[in-house]
């Protein structure tokens, strides 16, 4: 069942679970290519951005040599690491769906790739951003126990009827998430690592706010899906985000039912700030009034 109370059919030729078979053999040249591009852009700055955690998962997926990967072959690895595997669906899938994938450790990937004249933005996360992004993260052993969690996390939310609630925690850790080590901010969310663009955004430009990670407040904070983000929330690591995600929301979603949400570009009192930012890329109408396409 799907949030709305009915259950949506997978599209013809996917599996009731909606997979697909990755067809890798199919990938054209062209596409290959594709993925070379936006491989050798990221790794190219990736260093002294991401977190350690991701580049050591780069390294040991080897994702790159001849192209878009094989699911075949990092999946060999990725059940040696942690237990984990990527499965190919056509695009996205409901949330349910998407729930019950996690709650059995299989990441759930997008099978196609991008064209060459959108190498900078898409709608929907294609093959680039869910394995390049995604799937590094996946080799850590408490990153990859904090996203099977959160799958069972969000079927429990999904019954109790927050998960607009649990969303947020998702896009602000998985997705945009910052890390503070000792050598400064880093990178860990894949909706960043897998943009050029938001890789230098998300930790040097002046406009966005950058607050340490606090559960209900990022539970309380809407957030953007057509730009860069005006708040990112950063963790002082990933043990620190799995021991406060281990507790039991259920009290939480109670307090969050009569609070209201915060504004995207606010502070609060509370906040450990580690930027206050000028929001003025937002304020410019960020990528309306940039230089799109
Ligand atoms: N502890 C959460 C709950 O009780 C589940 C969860 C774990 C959610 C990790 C997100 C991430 O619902
Ligand atoms: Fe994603």
């Amino acid at each position: 069942m799907s949030a709305d109370g009915f259950t949506t059919s997978p599209p013809p030729g996917a599996r009731a679970d909606w997979t697909i078979d990755q067809g890798w053999e199919s990938y054209s040249r062209a596409e290959h290519d594709v993925w070379i591009t936006l491989y050798e852009r990221q790794t190219a700055m990736l260093p002294g951005r991401a977190c350690d955690a991701f580049l050591r998962g780069l390294d040991a997926l080897d994702l790159h040599r001849s192209g878009i990967p094989d699911f075949r072959r990092i999946n060999e690895e990725l059940a040696r690491l942690t237990g984990w595997s990527v499965v190919a669906v056509p695009g996205l899938v409901p949330d349910d769906v998407f729930f019950d994938h996690l709650a059995n450790r299989r990441f759930p990937a997008g099978q196609f790739i991008r064209k060459p004249d959108e190498l900078d933005y898409l709608q929907e996360p294609d093959i680039f951003h869910d394995v390049f992004g995604h799937v590094p993260m996946l080799t850590d052993p408490v990153f990859a126990d904090y996203m099977q969690a959160y799958g069972q996390g969000g079927q429990r939310a999904l019954e109790l009827g927050r998960l607009a609630n649990l969303a947020r925690l998702y896009w602000y850790t998985v997705e945009f998430g910052l890390m503070q080590t000792p050598q400064g901010l880093r990178i860990y969310g894949a909706g960043i690592v897998s943009s050029r663009a938001e890789s230098i955004f998300a930790l040097d430009d002046p406009s966005p706010n950058r607050i340490g990670f606090d559960l209900e407040r990022v539970m309380r904070t809407p957030y953007r899906i057509d730009d860069f983000q005006q708040a990112y929330f950063v963790i002082d690591s990933i043990q620190t985000l799995q021991a406060v995600t281990l507790q039991d929301f259920a009290p939480i979603y109670d307090r969050l039912e009569g609070a209201s949400d915060i504004g995207i570009a606010e502070i609060l009192p509370g906040d450990t700030v580690f930027t206050r930012g000028t929001q003025a890329y937002a304020g410019a109408g960020g990528r309306l009034a940039s230089a799109r396409g």
